[in-house]
């Protein structure tokens, strides 16, 4: 199992939420975060502390899947995210050990498949 996180502007979750969705890949979270990249954000010297001044409001996008599908959905990110412009965010691919399903107790890549669309379960 992989978890991606994407750290993104805003504008580009609701494609990728859409196409991952349609792909099968309904389960994940988000974040309101604050970043910086390489340009580093700009920091102000008030009374001996350094505090930051243009921290910028990302979104971090975190989505657990099979490894077999993380390119997959990595791909969907990295497309509806890209602008060209600095900042279009990065995103990261680590190694998940186990996957419990807190409801059942089941447990390893089975809790990452969606339901069949004939199901309909809230939340
Ligand atoms: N190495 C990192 N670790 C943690 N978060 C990061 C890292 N790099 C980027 N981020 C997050 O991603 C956001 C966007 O990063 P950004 O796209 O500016 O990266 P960059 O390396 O500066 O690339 P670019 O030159 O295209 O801007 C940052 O504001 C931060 O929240
Ligand atoms: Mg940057």
């Amino acid at each position: 199992m992989k978890m991606i996180v994407a750290y993104i502007r805003h504008e580009a979750f609701e494609p990728i939420r859409q196409e991952l969705l349609e792909a099968g890949f309904p389960s994940l979270t988000i974040m309101e975060v604050k970043g910086s990249g390489r340009q580093k954000g700009m920091t102000e010297h008030y009374r001996g502390a350094t505090i930051p001044i243009n921290l910028r409001p990302k979104l971090r996008l975190e989505c657990v899947v099979e490894s077999s599908d993380a390119a997959q959905v990595s791909d969907a990110i990295l497309r509806h995210s890209r602008t060209g412009a600095v900042g279009d965010g990065k995103i990261f691919v680590m190694p998940v050990e186990e996957a419990i399903r807190i409801r059942t107790g089941e447990s390893g890549e089975k809790v990452l498949q969606a339901h069949e669309a004939s199901d309909h379960v809230s939340a």
